[in-house]
């Protein structure tokens, strides 16, 4: 028998790259034989005019289709639910997600709901899917979250104030329409904060204990295509070649993290996501340089590629300098990208750091951490980024 730890695989949809890649939702529900398609979005979506395109590729393949754009940020475990009713009430057979990452979760849990007959919150940790979910085709309106390639779907139970992180193969999309155009609509911060998801995704699974060949040149890319196009893109929005480059970067974070799971930055963000409602690409960012602080000395041959992927010249510096200089690059992008708040400013009080901890330290993202945080560490990160 082969060494089971050694083995690494890779999931992946289908994807479709490039502008248009929208409009191609009909063709690719025909091949699922759709006989009527659940669209999952949001009101913000349909009101930046991205899902008339997908109803019009529908309408032209001549298949019916019911809208469900009951879905808030940070998608609760209610929404999945009233989505999985109006799925069957309506008998639909395949399900089209257009949005940023809280529709396409939405309709991840839709799908999961639909085919397992089971309240969406019984799935969390890793692997508890047993039953296929319908076909879905995600369509990303932000270029960050990688829901579209990614085997994760998080959940908020608002009941307890906690995100849920259900990771299953059986959540790997059938297709991810991956169309840059649709990435235009997004004001400024929300660009920020979705690349910036998207780098941290490429760092940890590069740093993460399940990294390795088949994720790593795509985690080092995606860090590179972050790192080279963000700040330009910020100052020419309208470049549909810079757009192109940070949506390719996020796709490629996404494969990597998809495959080689997160760390703490994420488990502490969903915790804080949970909590207090806040965008998970804000939460992200304001915690990373933290973690990398917290981790760096787990791992310090894979930061030292982190570092020169971010373009730092680190020849003939020491462990401890490196780390610095990382540390300083990531907290001037934030700087330059316009992410410049503290916890503290996002209304987190010390006094909810204790819960944030209990509640990051059950997380799965935390299993594939370089190294092994306690509830105390957990604590420290939290109180650094006040
Ligand atoms: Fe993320």
């Amino acid at each position: 028998m082969p060494d089971i730890l050694n083995l690494r695989k890779f999931v992946a949809p289908e994807i479709i790259f490039g502008a248009g890649a929208r409009k191609l939702a009909g063709r690719y529900a025909q091949q699922f034989s759709a006989s009527k398609v659940l669209i999952v979005t949001d009101k913000g979506v349909i009101a930046a005019g991205w899902l008339a395109d997908v109803r019009k590729s529908l309408e032209e393949a001549g298949i019916p289709y019911h809208v469900f754009s009951n879905v808030t940020p940070n998608p609760r475990a209610t929404e999945v639910m009233e989505g999985a009713e109006v799925y069957g009430r309506e008998g639909c057979n395949v399900i089209v997600a257009i949005g940023g990452g809280s529709p396409m979760d939405c309709a991840k849990g839709i799908g999961i709901v639909s085919s397992n007959n089971m309240n969406i919150l019984r799935f969390e940790g890793v692997d508890k899917i047993h039953m296929p979910v319908p076909p879905l085709i995600l369509i990303p309106t932000t270029a960050g979250t990688s829901a579209d390639v990614s085997q994760f779907c998080i959940i908020s139970n608002r009941d307890e104030l906690v995100k849920i992180a259900i990771i299953s193969k059986a959540l790997v999309p059938d297709v991810a329409l991956i169309d840059p155009e649709t990435t235009t609509t997004m004001d400024p911060y929300l660009t920020a904060c979705t690349a910036i998801d998207a780098l941290v995704h490429a760092m940890e699974a590069f740093v993460s204990t399940a990294s390795g060949p088949l994720t790593d040149m795509h985690a080092i890319e995606g860090i590179k295509l972050v790192r080279q196009n963000l700040p330009a893109l910020l100052r020419d929005r309208e470049n549909a070649r810079l757009r192109e480059k940070i949506m390719l970067g996020s796709m490629k974070a996404g494969l990597a993290f998809s495959n080689a799971i997160l760390g703490a930055v994420h488990s502490m963000s969903h915790s804080l996501g949970g909590f207090l409602d806040l965008p998970h690409g804000e939460c992200n960012a304001l915690l990373l340089d933290h973690v990398i602080n917290y981790n760096y000395d787990s791992a310090p041959e894979r930061f030292k590629i982190i570092a020169e992927a971010m373009g730092l010249d680190v020849r003939g510096l020491r462990p401890k300098e490196i780390k610095a200089r990382l540390i300083n690059c990531v907290a001037a992008l934030k700087n330059e990208v316009g992410i410049t708040r503290t916890l503290c400013q996002r209304s987190v009080k010390t006094s909810d750091i204790p819960q944030l901890a209990k509640k990051a330290i059950k997380d799965a993202c935390l299993l594939t951490n370089p190294r092994k945080a306690t509830k105390g560490d957990l604590e420290v990160i939290y109180g650094e980024a006040m």
